[in-house]
């Protein structure tokens, strides 16, 4: 099974966003990843959803939304209505998580859960055959370009045997200073679905990387 590429737009030069939008949608890029951040759960904030309607308009491909914000529930008629396919919150911005599955589920999204580099992926036991997907971070969130957490492989590694041992069927995404050489090894621990950013957008060939990281 080839991996799922979703390639990260916080990259992307906002000046020429179309450009790079219809390069994704050209290319072989399964999702688009749309990272909100809201200055308060990490130390950044990206764009919102006035924005985001347009870029909505131009992808022809799912859009895998990941929230980096408080209170994202608050949220969940905004990504709704971008027509998004996944909604990700992160399991430290959400003390009633289970809440917020269902929630996003009732409004027709694939619910997933994301968790930060120190967060264990025993956490996770709870919740796990309740979501689509589980989007482990391996930097800190809040920036593209990050170096990546080389614990994170073995986070992959203890999150499959998680998933084979419960009978979820949940997938396993990786976010944070992927690239061709960090994705191989993520893959062969496990992981279904790769986000990028900077591997994509600053290299010579953009939809060649992707290309090439389909082929991992
Ligand atoms: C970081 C974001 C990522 C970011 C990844 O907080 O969640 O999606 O865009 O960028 P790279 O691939 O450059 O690490
Ligand atoms: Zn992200």
């Amino acid at each position: 099974m080839k991996p799922i590429i979703s390639p990260s737009i916080l990259s992307a030069d906002f000046a020429y966003l179309a450009k790079d939008i219809e390069m994704i949608n050209r290319s072989e890029a399964d999702w688009v990843h749309i990272d909100i951040m809201d200055g308060v759960f990490v130390p950044n904030i990206s764009f919102g959803f006035p924005v985001l309607k347009y870029v909505a308009k131009l992808t022809s491909k799912p859009l895998d939304v990941h929230l980096m914000i408080v209170n994202p529930e608050k949220f969940i008629p905004e990504v709704k209505a971008l027509g998004a396919h996944i909604m990700n919150v992160h399991y430290e911005a959400c003390p009633h998580l289970h809440r917020v599955v269902q929630q996003i589920r009732e409004a027709g999204m694939q619910p997933a859960v994301t968790i930060n580099p120190a967060t264990p992926i025993a956490l996770l036991q709870d919740i796990i055959r309740d979501v689509y997907m589980v989007l482990v971070m391996s930097v800190n969130p809040g920036f593209g370009g990050q170096k990546f957490i080389e614990h994170s492989v073995e986070k992959v590694k203890e999150l499959r045997e998680l998933i084979e041992r419960t009978g979820s069927k949940a997938l396993i995404e990786v976010d944070g200073g992927v690239n061709l050489e960090t994705g191989v090894r993520l893959i062969a621990a496990g992981a279904d679905a790769l986000v990028a950013g900077n591997a994509i957008f600053a290299a010579e060939n953009p939809e060649g990387m992707i290309h090439a990281m389909k082929e991992l």
